[in-house]
């Protein structure tokens, strides 16, 4: 899955992945699994998402890591927000009060860019990529954030009935990829809402979950 993958979605706005609304789980999980404050959460492979106003609206700031300069414009015009644009190293950073968004390939980020992170919310990142990438990035985003404790969604499917983004990631896997690092608690799991434009069935068994990992 290169980066151009990526581009190209969002130039042909086929962004499926995109949600209108806040994420359910989030509202529902974060607050309860994150309990320092203040806080300032790291959201890695961040699009455009809504969540990202829920999150502000909270009181909570954020930093977060986008490949496509349109999902961030994208973004900072949804929230009404004008950003200050530098470039920083290999990416650019847009910036407002309590926002920071990284664009550019995350793997090009240091810890030192990002700066203190106390949460991480990964909804549609992990499932994003494919087994090689996710070998990589769960490292890089446990060593970009110093172990931050994470709300995870996942989803659970037979990978036979339909070629990923987004891939299936069991327990398992999430526990081969962070397991070195975290405690993995699962906290939910419940049929997904949507079937990925038909791809998949009601009755594929298909499931979205929720991990809590932490030190
Ligand atoms: C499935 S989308 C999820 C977006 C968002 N998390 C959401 O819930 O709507 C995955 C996103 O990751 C971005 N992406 C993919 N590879 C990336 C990389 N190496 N660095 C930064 N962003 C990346 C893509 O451009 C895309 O917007």
């Amino acid at each position: 899955m290169d980066p151009q993958f990526w581009h190209d979605k969002w130039h042909q706005n086929n962004i499926g992945f995109h949600d209108a609304k806040v994420n359910s789980m989030l509202a529902t999980y974060f607050p309860t699994v994150i309990s320092k404050s203040p806080v300032r959460v790291f959201v890695p492979l961040c699009g455009k998402t809504r969540d990202i106003k829920w999150l502000l609206d909270q009181g909570y700031s954020v930093v977060a890591s986008e490949l496509s300069e349109v999902a961030v414009m994208a973004l900072f015009s949804d929230l009404g927000i004008d950003p200050e644009i530098v470039a920083d190293g290999s990416v650019r950073r847009y910036s407002a009060p309590l926002i920071d968004v990284f664009v550019g390939d995350i793997f090009e980020l240091i810890p030192h860019q990002i700066g203190p992170i106390d949460a991480v919310y990964d909804r549609a990142a992990l499932v994003a990529l494919p087994r090689n990438l996710r070998n990589r990035f769960g490292p890089h985003v446990h060593d970009l954030t110093r172990g931050a404790t994470q709300l995870l969604l996942s989803f659970e499917y037979d990978q036979s009935l339909m070629a990923g983004p987004p891939f299936s990631v069991k327990g398992h896997e999430i526990s081969r990829i962070y397991g070195q690092f975290y405690r993995i608690e699962p906290v939910s799991r419940s049929m997904p809402i949507d079937s990925f434009n038909g791809r998949l069935s009601q009755s594929s068994g298909s499931e979205r979950t929720v991990w809590h990992l932490h030190k």
